[in-house]
């Protein structure tokens, strides 16, 4: 079964249970890594710790605050996490194919509740390609 971390904002609290409800049903092993209401909160608190478990076990995560800015710019900074803040289909397909992003950031204010499910989907059906786009990636790593 394939473990599926989530984490969320006030602003991305409602569509964070939804995708938890719906990925549930679709068997997937969901963690919730909070927000737990709609109390104001602060993002980096949640994109950090979710982050942290994606890059340990080698899973994937999906953010949500407002915009997804907040949180893509909180999860780009762990050294493991390759964030893609996503608002249509093929940005989710290219940010697998191209760039085996591991977290997907989406923007509760920003995209409906039905295109986000589909590019989550997309986010979780779709294969890193390798190959060249390895030497690329390998290539985001700041040199000392
Ligand atoms: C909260 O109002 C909002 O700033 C936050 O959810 C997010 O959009 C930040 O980038």
């Amino acid at each position: 079964m394939q473990r599926i971390h989530l984490a969320s904002d006030h602003a991305g609290f409602a569509l964070k249970q939804e995708l938890a409800r719906r990925l549930a049903t679709q068997g997937y092993d969901i963690v919730d890594d909070g927000t737990h209401d709609t109390q104001s909160c602060d993002y980096p608190v949640y994109a950090h710790k979710l982050c942290e478990a994606v890059a340990a076990e080698g899973s994937r995560g999906v953010l949500i605050c407002g915009t997804g800015l907040g949180m893509s710019m909180a999860a780009n900074r762990h050294t493991d996490i390759r964030a893609a803040l996503c608002t249509t289909e093929l940005h989710a397909r290219m940010s697998r194919c191209h760039n085996n992003a591991n977290v997907l950031c989406l923007g509760a204010r920003v995209t409906g509740v039905e295109l986000a499910f589909a590019i989550v989907d997309v986010f979780l059906a779709t294969e890193f390609e390798g190959g060249r786009h390895q030497r690329r990636l390998d290539l985001l790593r700041l040199q000392a």
